[in-house]
């Protein structure tokens, strides 16, 4: 076992923010050997509690949950920044061509690192990713997070239809890889393996229906997808599938919407769209950076609230500009502010790190797992620095409440914030 004392942050039940200015942590392993949160409060209230138990002192640190993302792509690490008309120029120019290089194992296997690397100098301790559509580009990322211990969610993309040569994969081979990919990987340690259509208009509808099949057959692994991100892919869907009543419906109508179904965008929703994300438990991956960069338009927050479906904060690199959870909070902050095409509100902060951590667990169905750091959690915690930099310390110098000093963190904080990344299995 050990302790950490440090400032302390997590959630309780309903997602409110739990601050102790002088918190400890207690980590230590559960009956598997596995590093969990053994006690999270106030150092003066549990200090007595652990005697012979080391304390690291961590002064002026913030010891908080580490962050979730909930929608990345690893084989567009590369694309980020990558400017285009729309999103569907984008994947033409700059995504598939990218796409189309995970077709070399060793090119796989090094940007793999690359990209955790990435993930965790920011801060990101779980996140829930496509691959590309070869399969050992999910052989080769979930090799390297198993090696670093790490709580991934990945899955090969399918796309048998309306993509070039080089990612374009074979409807009947491609569910064959992906039934492979899950026996191989979901459930390994800390892995996890998601069901990956690219989006509607990329998917057959015999490759929709297979993977609708297999989710039935699986029902713990989880779905992720693309939806109502852009109006011409939507024009597109709706012609493609002309049966179904929207686009979102057409995943309900191959049996992909239920709850560890994570979404990206959910933009041009309706509020039909709305109650069927919450009447089958599917969940929303609000990606505001890549939504800004590709014009795609604003989530509705208010919307959401209204009509009550989960969601969570993801970055969507490489439509998204950043790995930084931090510049992720402060764009769905911008997001959620905006009013003139739709009710706008004002997120708390304390609303925008639950949306990257606790909500975020919650979304995928992993709450009481990662994201938070209540009794039982796995021990995924990141030591914040909010003084990193000049101008930042000089604002949290002067925070009078929680909220100033997480506002601080999200306006004008990076990955120079995150001094330590633990993760639960002892990396
Ligand atoms: N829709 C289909 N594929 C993609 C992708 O790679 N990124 C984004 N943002 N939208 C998509
Ligand atoms: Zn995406």
């Amino acid at each position: 076992m050990k302790a950490y004392r440090a400032g302390l942050l997590r959630f309780d039940d309903e997602g409110r923010a739990v601050h102790d200015s002088d918190g400890l942590l207690v980590v230590g392993p559960d009956a598997t050997g596995a590093q969990v949160v053994r006690a999270a409060g106030s150092y003066a209230a549990l200090a007595g509690n652990f005697p012979g138990v080391a304390i690291e002192h961590l002064p002026g640190r913030l010891i908080a949950p580490g962050f979730i993302d909930l929608h990345v792509h690893f084989p567009q690490t590369d694309v980020i920044g990558s400017p285009a008309e729309g999103l569907l120029p984008w994947l033409e120019n700059y995504t598939f061509p990218h796409e189309a290089q995970f077709a070399q194992d060793l090119h796989a296997q090094e940007m793999a690192e690359v990209f955790l690397d990435e993930l965790q100098r920011h801060g990101v301790t779980t996140a829930l990713t496509f691959c590309s559509s070869h399969p050992a580009s999910v052989d080769a990322l979930m090799g390297a997070a198993e090696r670093r211990g790490l709580r991934l969610i990945a899955g090969k993309v399918l796309q048998d239809r309306h993509s070039p040569d080089g990612v374009r994969d074979d409807t009947e081979q491609s569910l064959i890889d992906t039934e492979k990919l899950i026996r191989s990987w979901h459930g390994r340690g800390r892995l996890g393996y998601a069901i990956t259509p690219r989006f509607a208009p990329s998917c057959s509808e015999a490759q929709l229906r297979g993977a609708g099949e297999l989710a039935a057959r699986y029902p713990d692994v989880w779905i992720q997808s693309h939806v109502a991100e852009n109006r011409d892919e939507i024009l597109w869907a709706r012609e493609l599938f002309p049966a179904s009543r929207s686009y979102l419906s057409v995943y309900q109508d191959f049996g992909l919407m239920r709850p560890r179904a994570i979404y990206a965008h959910c933009i041009h929703f309706d509020d039909e769209d709305r109650a069927l994300m919450r009447d089958t438990g599917a969940a929303a991956a609000v990606c505001p950076t890549s939504n800004l960069f590709l014009g795609s338009g604003f989530f509705d927050y208010e919307g959401a609230d209204r009509v009550g479906f989960r969601y969570g904060l993801a970055s969507d690199v490489g439509g998204g500009t950043s790995f930084s959870p931090f510049h992720t909070m402060l764009a769905a902050y911008y997001v959620g502010r905006e009013g003139q095409t739709k009710p706008g509100l004002s997120l708390t902060p304390g609303q925008l790190w639950w949306q990257h951590t606790a909500g975020a667990a919650q979304a995928l169905g992993l709450d009481g797992v990662v994201g938070n750091l209540q009794p039982g959690c796995e021990a995924d915690f990141l030591v914040l620095d909010p003084q990193a930099t000049p101008l930042l310390a000089r604002r949290t110098g002067h925070a009078r409440t929680l909220d100033e000093l997480l506002f601080a963190m999200i306006v004008l904080g990076d990955d120079r914030v995150v001094e330590r990344v633990h993760i639960a299995a002892g990396t």
